[in-house]
């Protein structure tokens, strides 16, 4: 079989610097965004306790917010740029959560999990980068759990912290470009239903609101 080797088509944008830009940025602009995105995506999802996958972590900062929001959930910080991981790693261990957050590497095309390891799938700004959009979600219903839930997409929570970001981020970086102040619009969700009927889903909620865009989705599996 003819297999893409997914390790070979990395995003030249995630080398080291990209990630201490993440780490900076989610340090100061994008502060406030995580707590309430993890609070979000528990009450979306309802799921507060098993284990939760934190894909395309970055610094690490929605894996850390979930951890403190559900104290019963062991969180594992997933990303393919090992230089993100290695922030990740300090940033957990500056918030001593060492014990309920771990990281791991690869990519979300080929995920070293096995088949419903997840009962929680959060991502948040990582999507956008995927090589194969059908085929990693492919896999996240492979890893997720047969009561499982994701909240994977991209936003900032809410309006006004999006408001805040968009006037943080033209401090910072003017030249920065959020994909955020466009609206998916009704094309966006049609693509998605459309890879969602091709993968026999038909168990799931698209978001798209002041809270950003958001996929629930549920296993195929009971
Ligand atoms: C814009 S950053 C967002 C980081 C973090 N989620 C946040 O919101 O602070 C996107 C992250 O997704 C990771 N990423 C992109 N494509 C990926 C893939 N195919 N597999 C695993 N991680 C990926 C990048 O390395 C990067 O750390």
């Amino acid at each position: 079989m003819n297999e893409t080797n997914w390790t070979k088509t990395r995003n030249p944008a995630f080398d080291k610097d990209g990630a201490r830009h993440m780490d900076r940025i989610a340090k100061t602009a994008f502060k406030p965004i995580y707590p309430v995105i993890a609070r979000n995506a528990i009450d979306v999802t309802g799921v507060s306790r098993g284990r939760c996958l934190d894909m395309g972590t970055g610094p690490g900062m929605l894996a850390i917010a979930v951890a403190k929001a559900a104290p019963e959930m062991a969180v594992t910080a997933f990303d393919f740029s090992d230089d993100a991981l290695e922030i990740a790693r300090e940033n957990i261990r500056q918030a001593g959560l060492e014990s309920q957050v771990t990281t791991a590497a690869g990519d979300v095309h080929a995920m070293p999990f096995e088949t419903g390891e997840f009962d929680l799938i959060v991502s948040r700004g990582s999507m956008f980068f995927w090589k194969d959009l059908k085929h990693a979600f492919a896999q996240i219903l492979k890893v997720l759990s047969p009561c499982g839930k994701t909240y994977i997409g991209g936003g900032f929570g809410s309006l006004e912290l999006k408001a805040h970001v968009i006037e943080e981020m033209a401090k910072i970086d003017p030249s920065w470009d959020c994909y955020a102040k466009k609206k998916s619009g009704d094309d966006g969700i049609r693509r998605f239903e459309n890879m969602f009927d091709e993968l026999n889903c038909s168990n799931y909620q698209i978001i798209d609101d002041d809270t950003g865009f958001w996929i629930v989705l549920s296993a195929n599996r009971v």
